[in-house]
């Protein structure tokens, strides 16, 4: 349960907003983070925490695209969600084929998310670092300057992150 596994985060938070429902957006990120998206049981959960009704909640995380709720099918995006420009600018600079190696090196197709649930890729137009492509963008963290060296010690980096943070 996000209260307890994330109390002192959500206290912060709130000590932030004078008003309770002024939390949600923030509170929607934890829950996504948590769960690798957002569905009715985590939607029911941030709305209690922020005293609002779930469709409310529902509403703000449809309308927003940095939100993603799980389908049906119970497809939802990895814990680290991986978005590579290759737009013009930054293909100029070798992004395609970051893209292509980046692929390669998990074993996706471009939207796709690897087996353990961890990773999904997928490319976007311009994020406005174009000066620094090879880049992408992680769960809304930008790394930019990138190659498949450091890219693989990046995701080695997050593999080991998140195991910790299973065990903890
Ligand atoms: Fe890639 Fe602008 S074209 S960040």
């Amino acid at each position: 349960m996000l209260a307890e596994k994330y109390a002192d985060k959500i206290a912060k938070i709130r000590s932030k907003y004078p008003d309770l429902r002024s939390t949600v957006m923030p509170l929607l990120y934890i829950a996504q983070e948590e769960y690798g998206g957002l569905d009715e049981s985590s939607l029911r959960e941030v709305a209690e925490l922020c005293d609002l009704d779930p469709t409310e909640v529902k509403t703000i995380a449809g309308f927003y695209t940095m939100y993603w709720e799980n389908d049906e099918k119970g497809y939802k995006k990895g814990k680290y969600w991986l978005q590579v420009c290759t737009d013009l600018p930054c293909a100029l600079r070798g992004a395609d084929q970051f893209f292509e190696q980046l692929l390669d090196h998990l074993g996706v197709e471009d939207g796709g998310t690897t087996e353990d649930g961890m990773f999904t890729v997928e490319h976007v137009m311009c994020l406005a670092a174009c000066d620094k492509a090879p880049m992408l963008q992680c769960n809304f963290h930008f790394l930019e300057n990138l190659d498949m060296e450091k890219m693989k010690a990046k995701i080695e980096e997050w593999r080991a992150e998140a195991k910790e943070r299973e065990n903890g």
